[in-house]
């Protein structure tokens, strides 16, 4: 049954749900050997970089799973100055990256969005060199802003970006987030941010309460049906100063089963959508140390190396057991390429290694 459906063309929803349901070592060496030749032959195997920086954990939300929803007032709140950020972007050019995604929690007024526009314009001129004529890549992830302010930022520079909808059904959205937040909102969001001409990356999380196979089924023909360029998703984890506190005994009993899940619908995302740029989620690596590679093996092909200076990098914790804490932007290069390597792909450095899927829907 199984080598059936991985040999099909057009996979149907039954499908997908049997590929989420796949349980065994054997049927999931299957789906990863899979996911891996699909990648291959609508992708390349390189492995593309993108130094994430956490500039602010100031946030107007309070959604209900974060760590730094407003309403945690035990977080210590950061901004980052102009030149701190440009520095850690330079910083990552020098050393290769290609790509930066500047991540931060939700702000919509007037002094944030002027900042951003600043700051991007100015990584962009200060990272112009021979290697990256067009300066680094830069992907924006700090969530719903207006159609006029998302395009500031693309005309400053930025190319791509992430805002997860965190679960294509609308219940759902709403069991995990307080009624200031709304699904249409969201979905409008990135409809703006494709009209701008964004490469655009969206996700949701994994194995949340009441999510069924069939809801991350829907997820995945979501993706498709929003002609998404970029996935980035990841196991849902606790954090312990978060309304769902409590869980953390149930979600320890799961973590096993959730953290197999995630990768299935790494594996599945990429054979369904083929040629879509997938991340290994930070997320993953917090449930298990090598779970990041596990990601790349199962069909991922972009990696987010923590950038984010040290002093601050334990005020950005959206869920408990973040890893790299402690380490130094160096440290962390060396440590991210050895474990990259160690999956036997190699890394795309200098590259902005942008979606294929966004380069062959936007032919001249
Ligand atoms: N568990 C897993 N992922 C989380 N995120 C935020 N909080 C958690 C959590 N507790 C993810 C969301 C958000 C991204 C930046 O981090 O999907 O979009
Ligand atoms: Fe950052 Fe290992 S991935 S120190």
């Amino acid at each position: 049954m199984i080598d059936k459906i991985l040999d099909k063309d057009n996979l149907t929803k039954e499908d997908l749900k049997f590929l989420l349901s796949l349980e065994t070592p054997e049927e999931l060496e299957k789906l990863k050997k899979k996911a891996f030749q699909i990648l291959k032959e609508f992708s390349s195997e390189k492995v593309y970089l993108r130094g994430l920086i956490e500039f602010s954990n100031i946030c107007i939300n309070d959604c209900y799973y974060c760590g730094i929803r407003k309403s945690n007032h035990n977080v210590h709140r950061y901004t980052l100055n102009k030149e701190e950020i440009v520095d850690s972007a330079i910083w990552a050019a020098e050393n290769k990256y290609g790509s930066i995604v500047l991540q931060s929690g939700e702000r919509s007024d007037s002094k944030f969005v002027d900042l951003i526009v600043d700051i991007v314009q100015e990584i962009k001129e200060k990272t112009k060199s021979e290697i990256l004529p067009n300066g680094l890549g830069i992907t924006l992830s700090i969530g719903e802003q207006s159609y006029e302010d998302y395009k500031r930022f693309f005309d400053a520079g930025a190319h791509r970006y992430l805002l997860r909808i965190e679960s294509s059904s609308k219940e759902l959205y709403g069991e995990l987030h307080p009624n200031s937040l709304n699904w249409e909102n969201r979905n409008q969001c990135l409809k703006n941010l494709k009209k701008i001409g964004f490469q655009v990356g969206t996700g949701v999380m994994i194995g949340f309460p009441n999510q069924t196979l069939d809801d991350l089924v829907n997820d995945i023909l979501f993706f498709k049906e929003m002609d998404i360029d970029m996935i980035g998703m990841g196991p849902f984890l606790i954090h312990n100063e978060t309304p769902y506190a409590d869980m953390e005994e149930i979600y320890s009993k799961r973590k096993e089963e959730i953290y197999k899940l995630a990768l299935k619908m790494i594996a599945v995302t990429r054979i369904y959508l083929k040629d879509v740029n997938i991340a290994a989620a930070t997320a993953l690596q917090a449930m298990y140390p090598l779970g990041r590679e596990a990601g790349l093996t199962y069909g991922a092909n972009v990696f987010m190396p923590n950038i984010t200076p040290a002093a601050v990098r334990g005020e950005y914790q959206l869920y408990n057991g973040k890893p790299c804490l402690d380490e130094l932007a160096s440290d962390c290069l060396d440590c991210v390429v050895r474990r990259i390597e160690s999956t036997g792909r190699t890394i795309g450095f200098d590259f902005w290694g942008d979606s294929k899927h966004f380069k062959d829907n936007n032919l001249d």
